[in-house]
């Protein structure tokens, strides 16, 4: 059907108004917003704030405190001055806004129901299930380890591989760092422990770097009826952590204190949040929190996605190491595989996944 095409491609045939497939119902839909008002955005969020270059100053433990904080009251944060350069995030946000503008035929090459592709070009968020769709084009790229992967991925922009491969070592990289920080944030490791313990403890570390990374590339059409629809419907990240680059149009949601708030963009910042199987692995510590898109009249928005996790089959459980007499245990064993198989028979939307293991 002409949906199955996308959301850009109604908007480039000129559409007017929202079409009924996309009409979420009542109780789904966001407030109307103004995005060019200043007083609008005075009720935007300002997310925790987390200086990387702290972290590896004299004020650690400081910033792991401010770390755990974030973590277990906002689920999200703002990462800056992360270490990677202006320049590959720029080159990362040009070329995929690029390659959403290459003509349909172009992009249409990777349309595939297969959940499991390395490259997987689709419209809504799971088009196959979803009762109503959502106004979103995406890109998924599987990305670790690289090397098998790239030669599949758009040839089209010409530097896309190079621009995208380079953003996607580089988050995979500033992941390890963070989940090494987060893992002391826990307190499971201690920066000063043996070496050997460390490496008999911290086979989490080597897991995660051998562990799965998928990126995917957003896009958010202007939208005639803004407050009908939903760029994404309210969700949670499966992996470990997702690393959100987003260009400078607000639009991601997050829930805090039972409310949708927006999350101010910042320029160059990337946004973190912890997905289902770190707050598996914390034992709850740490809030998976669930998030949604708002879309706009005014200006198309793009965001990448990177999110990283254990290899695809392995098992995800709590550390046994938060786990005692007064911690109990509580979640079940789960890994990847059965979550995908659980997305692809039934529409995702909320945390009924995770809420289905607990
Ligand atoms: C996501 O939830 O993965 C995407 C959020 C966004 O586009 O801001
Ligand atoms: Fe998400």
């Amino acid at each position: 059907s002409q949906y199955e095409k996308g959301v850009k491609q109604l908007i480039d045939n000129g559409l007017k108004k929202v079409p009924k497939k996309y009409i979420f119902p009542a109780y789904d839909r966001p407030v109307a917003r103004n995005i060019e008002d200043p007083n609008d955005a005075k009720q935007n969020l300002q997310l925790p704030i987390i200086d990387f270059a702290d972290l590896l100053g004299p004020c650690r433990t400081h910033v792991l405190q401010s770390l755990a904080n974030a973590c277990e009251e906002y689920g999200f944060f703002q990462l800056v001055n992360h270490g990677i350069s202006n320049d590959v995030i720029n080159n990362m946000l040009d070329v995929s806004g690029r390659f959403f503008n290459l003509p349909f035929e172009e992009r249409a090459k990777y349309i595939t129901s297969d959940v499991r592709a390395v490259v997987r070009y689709g419209t809504s968020f799971n088009q196959t299930k979803d009762t109503v769709f959502c106004w979103r084009d995406f890109l998924k790229l599987l990305s670790h380890p690289l090397p098998d992967y790239l030669p599949h991925w758009p040839s089209s922009p010409a530097d896309f591989r190079h621009a995208a491969g380079t953003y996607a070592e580089e988050t995979k990289y500033l992941f390890l760092t963070i989940m090494e920080a987060m893992i002391e944030s826990l307190g499971i490791i201690e920066a000063n422990q043996e070496k050997e313990t460390k490496e008999n403890d911290n086979n989490i570390v080597q897991d995660l770097k051998d562990g799965s990374q998928m990126m995917i590339a957003n896009f958010y059409p202007q939208c005639p009826e803004p407050n009908l629809t939903l760029g994404m419907p309210p969700h949670s990240d499966y992996g470990f952590l997702t690393i959100l680059l987003q260009d400078e149009v607000e639009g991601l949601q997050i829930q805090f204190q039972e409310k949708w708030v927006t999350v101010q963009p910042i320029p160059n910042a990337l946004v973190i949040n912890v997905g289902d199987h770190l707050e598996i692995y914390s034992n709850g510590k740490y809030k998976s929190v669930l998030h949604r898109v708002v879309v706009n009249s005014m200006k198309s928005r793009r965001s990448v996605a990177s999110l990283h996790g254990l290899p695809f089959n392995h098992t995800v459980r709590p550390s046994p190491k938060l786990i005692d007499e007064l911690n109990p245990k509580l979640y079940a064993d789960t890994d990847f595989n059965s979550f995908l198989s659980y997305i692809s028979t039934t529409e995702l939307k909320r945390k009924d996944f995770l809420d289905s293991r607990r």
